[in-house]
């Protein structure tokens, strides 16, 4: 089988200097959606038509299963898929696929493939809203003998309520005999693929028409508007799935994954968090309102308080982190690890039942088993050129508004007091502060207003 992919359309209606197929939906590119659906059909031959200005898109897509077809200038559909025509092989079924049209399933192309292996098949669907589009024009059979473009037709042929999606497969021989045949002679002065329909109808193949088994799969998207519509269809078919696997969302319409959410049983996730790259949640994670987690991992049991941000971090199981906490790149806590409101970490591992509750900064550190970080603690791990790594052994007690001047290491057990600025290493089971000697002194008296004038 080969499947051509239409993507050479400019897509002038995005107002963007993105290439059309190139915008996110779901958090993929359009076109990849199109091109992930086709390689899960294993075709011997995935050819994807560009135009002018498509640089960007082979070079953001390129993969060694592509074939690339440069249409310049774009004449047409008809014409796009002649330029894919000296990468498509002879024999077996091409099927047409159109790169802005991205939430098409699988099973409905193998239904249209399997019914074209002696004859053309056609997607379409039944609209109340038909405008713009091809219409099926049928004869009193009720046999399909052309389509007619909506410039091109009668005021009759507009009333018809049936429409090509411009998904359509075929015998590839045929095509090839086909496409060499197409004219121009139309309203738009273009290559209508179209066209090959009353061909076929011509040589007595049979045409039939296959339905999506839900109309937005074969919704194209032409603007930002549109874009926005099948962001929402795609988002509410992921929460539905989710849902179905036991995750509990407080309100579907107010979820967004962008990219691939793997959750456990029993799973909660609050309003308006938003997921990226690969996040996975083990059973019963609890995800508050407003969080947003991308590249991470969640340890079974673990509750993330509203306002939680994560990138790129491993949290431990039963842990509580947030309200208002920030897990930067390289984070990794281990279990029952408390993080709270107002607290930076980065590139440091955690041990389990360590607690960093208050306002704090805690950047290339290592912290042990049981420790307690006090509110307002940073590690000074940056000189503005190098950084340096803190060291907190377990069970050491980390005294409020305390500052770690790395390269430094807090011994097992070790006590810093409350503000001290720790540049050599604090030893182990030993009381560490440094802190200018509190003085009182006795018969001061507060300055007095002077005497004005
Ligand atoms: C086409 C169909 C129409 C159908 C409609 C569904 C033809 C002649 N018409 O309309 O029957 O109802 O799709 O949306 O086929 N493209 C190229 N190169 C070109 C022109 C288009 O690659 O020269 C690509 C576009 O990027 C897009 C697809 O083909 O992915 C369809 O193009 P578009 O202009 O949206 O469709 P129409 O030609 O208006
Ligand atoms: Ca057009």
């Amino acid at each position: 089988m080969n499947i051509v992919i239409l993507a050479a359309g400019q897509g002038k209606r995005m107002h963007s200097n993105l290439p059309k197929v190139l915008h996110p939906l779901a958090g993929k590119a359009l076109v990849l959606h199109v091109i992930d659906t086709a390689r899960s059909l294993c075709p011997q031959t995935l050819c994807l038509v560009y135009g002018h200005g498509g640089d960007a898109v082979r070079s953001t897509l390129d993969a060694p299963d592509l074939a690339w077809a440069l249409q310049e200038p774009q004449l047409g559909t008809g014409h796009a898929v002649q330029q894919a025509l000296p990468h498509l092989q002879g024999e077996g079924t091409t099927l047409i696929l159109y790169g802005d049209v991205p939430l098409i399933q699988a099973e409905t192309l193998k239904r249209l493939v399997h019914a074209a292996r002696d004859a053309l098949t056609i997607l379409t669907v039944n609209l109340s809203d038909p405008d713009g589009y091809g219409r099926i024009v049928r004869d009193n059979a009720g046999r399909v003998i052309r389509i007619v473009e909506q410039k091109d037709s009668t005021p009759e042929e507009r009333s018809i309520g049936e429409i090509n999606t411009g998904i359509m497969a075929m015998p590839s021989v045929l095509l090839g005999e086909w496409l060499g045949r197409l004219s121009d002679h139309n309203a738009q002065k273009e290559y209508y693929l179209t066209d090959i329909v009353s061909m076929a109808v011509a040589a007595g193949l049979p045409v039939r028409t296959v339905h999506p088994e839900n109309e937005w799969e074969v919704l194209g998207v032409n603007s930002k508007v549109q874009l926005a519509e099948l962001e929402r269809i795609a988002q509410r078919r992921t929460a539905e799935q989710l849902m179905e696997q036991g995750v509990r969302l407080a309100d579907p319409a107010r979820f967004d994954v962008r990219g691939e959410l793997l959750c456990g049983r029993d799973v909660f996730i609050d309003v308006n968090c938003v997921f990226e790259g690969r996040v996975e949640l083990d059973e019963a994670v609890e995800v508050g309102p407003n969080c947003v987690l991308k590249n991470a991992r969640i340890g079974a049991g673990t509750r993330l308080a509203a306002f939680t941000h994560i990138e790129d971090a491993v949290i431990g199981p039963d842990s509580r982190i947030g309200p208002f906490a920030r897990l930067r790149p390289g984070t990794e806590l281990a279990e029952d690890v408390h993080i709270g409101n107002f607290v930076e970490i980065k590139k440091s591992r955690i041990a389990a039942h360590s607690k960093v509750n208050h306002l704090a900064y805690i950047g290339d550190a290592i912290i042990g088993r049981r420790v307690n970080v006090g509110a307002g603690t940073i590690t000074c791990n940056y000189d503005g050129v190098n950084k340096f790594q803190t060291i907190i052994e377990d069970d050491a007690f980390i005294g409020s508004d305390t500052q770690l001047v790395a390269p430094v290491t807090v011994g097992r057990g070790a006590t810093l007091g409350a503000g001290t600025t720790l540049t050599r290493n604090a030893p182990a089971d030993t009381l560490t502060v440094s802190r200018a000697k509190q003085v009182a002194i006795a018969g001061w008296t507060r300055p007095k207003v002077k005497n004005r004038e």
